[in-house]
């Protein structure tokens, strides 16, 4: 048995949450691999709607095990909060023995977030526009060799060290300036922190690799897009972790050859929240009619997010990256009325015109060089069948299919889990 990774193709938000839930009960494990709370997955059934930060979203499926893995960064409150909500809501994961934590995966502590805050703070302009859920921070104390990770919450010096390492953040922070109060967080976090003692704690790369030695099946669940990634996104405005394939090999402990399918998703357009370049964006009308029609609003932090057309270049960058198998177009819905959709196949870049991301497009502008896409008046939301999609959304999954070399599919019409269609 191998490893499925799925994993956003743009810059998050590509409907992620949808998809896993969609596809998670073919799983008998849902993993996620990197990010923290940055992420916001959203799933909708039976009228209703949930987001989930840090627990993989196999959650409401039956019979599908959850495992937060090695590589996530995890904030005790918040996943406190997730699984209190849950229980409200009538899923109770830790009581029915569907969720396990990678003992190596590491903490957000409180003093985490004031570094993110103090740091996009002095960035001015040039900020990231980070979530502010302490994800960099923490990303660096890991790579720096100072995180504190799960794990550590059962050693009798678990103290010490959170005193040491944020006596070290003090002192970080104090170069910043005055050092906000933050001892109600802590009081939130140790009490967050007996709380997540009550999940049972494993070594993902055993896990993982002992459900493949069973013959049984993992999905990955990636957070974030590949052009996020912080090696391969527009960096410096990226997050802080391997959001591509490679980040599911060591974000759980499996080895390369282990992956299987690579499902890559991506949205009918382009939506990106936060600063750093964005080729396509629109900041016309058209924009705003996108972010009001996709409800293009942040699911963690509620911020609007910028909007624009299909990027060519970006997506095959994308695939390329991951290797990606099969692709999932989302929010197809959200293009219906749109008279001409435009996708940009090309840049026009120093004078040329190219066809992949530069190096460094955060400086120089790489400014779209559109194709002109009839297109669609129907309502989707309400399709069932293949047959009833509109021959002009066909041409435009069609002309992408071609553009990108891999195919489509699935197609997903709307929020809820009935409104996806398998095309092939
Ligand atoms: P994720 O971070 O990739 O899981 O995506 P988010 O949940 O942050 O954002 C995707 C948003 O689009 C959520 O509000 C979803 O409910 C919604 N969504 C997902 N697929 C579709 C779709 O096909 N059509 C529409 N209209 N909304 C969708
Ligand atoms: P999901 O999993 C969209 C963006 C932030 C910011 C940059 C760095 O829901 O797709 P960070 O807090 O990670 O240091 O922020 O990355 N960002 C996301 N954008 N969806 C996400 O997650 C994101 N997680 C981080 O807006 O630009
Ligand atoms: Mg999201």
């Amino acid at each position: 048995m191998a490893v499925d990774v799925l994993l956003g193709l743009q810059w998050g938000d590509e409907g992620k949450g949808k998809i896993v839930d969609v596809l998670s009960p073919k799983y008998d494990l849902i993993a996620r691999f990197q990010g923290g709370p940055n992420a916001g997955h959203t799933l909708e059934f039976d009228n209703q709607k949930y987001v989930l930060n840090t627990i993989p979203s196999g959650i409401f499926n039956e019979k599908t095990m959850n495992l937060i893995g090695n590589g996530v960064v995890i904030d005790p409150i918040i996943l406190k909060r997730e699984l209190e909500n849950l229980k409200k809501s009538g899923f109770d994961p830790v009581a029915a023995n569907k969720l396990v934590i990678a003992r190596k995966a590491h903490l957000i502590l409180p003093t985490h977030q004031l570094l993110d805050a103090a740091s996009e703070s002095k960035m001015g302009e040039g900020k990231i526009g980070s979530t502010l859920k302490g994800i960099g921070p923490t990303y660096m104390d890991k790579t720096g060799r100072n995180g504190l990770r799960v794990g550590d919450t059962m050693l009798v010096d678990f103290k010490e060290k959170y005193d040491r390492l944020v006596n070290k953040h003090k002192s970080i922070l104090a170069h910043y300036g005055e050092i906000p109060d933050f001892s109600e967080k802590e009081q939130a976090f140790f009490e967050a922190i007996e709380y997540l003692k009550t999940i049972p704690q494993v070594d993902s790369e055993h896990y993982v690799n002992q459900f493949l030695r069973e013959g049984k099946s993992v999905l990955a669940e990636g957070a974030q897009g590949a052009l996020l990634d912080v090696d391969f996104g527009s960096y410096p405005f990226v997050t802080s972790s391997n959001t591509t394939a490679a980040g599911a090999c060591t974000g759980l402990g499996i080895a390369p050859g282990k992956i299987g399918s690579v499902i890559g998703i991506f949205k009918a357009y382009c939506t990106r929240v936060g600063g750093g370049p964005f080729p396509t964006e629109l900041h016309d009308e058209t924009g705003e009619e996108l972010r009001k029609i996709g409800h293009e609003f942040g699911a963690t932090t509620g911020r609007a997010r910028r909007t624009g057309w299909i990027d060519l270049p970006a997506l095959k960058y994308a695939i390329m990256l991951n290797g990606v198998t099969e692709l999932v177009m989302t929010k197809a819905d959200v293009l219906s009325g749109f008279e001409k959709i435009y996708a940009c196949t090309h840049y026009e870049y120093n004078g040329e015109k190219i066809d992949y991301m530069p190096y460094d497009i955060c400086s120089v502008p790489a400014n779209p060089i559109y194709e002109e896409i009839d297109g669609w008046n129907e309502d989707l939301t309400g399709i069932k069948t293949i047959g009833e999609i509109p021959a002009k959304l066909e041409a435009y999954v069609k002309y992408i299919e071609q553009h990108v070399g891999v195919p489509v599919k699935y197609l997903s019409v709307g929020p809820d889990r009935v409104q996806t269609l398998v095309l092939n």
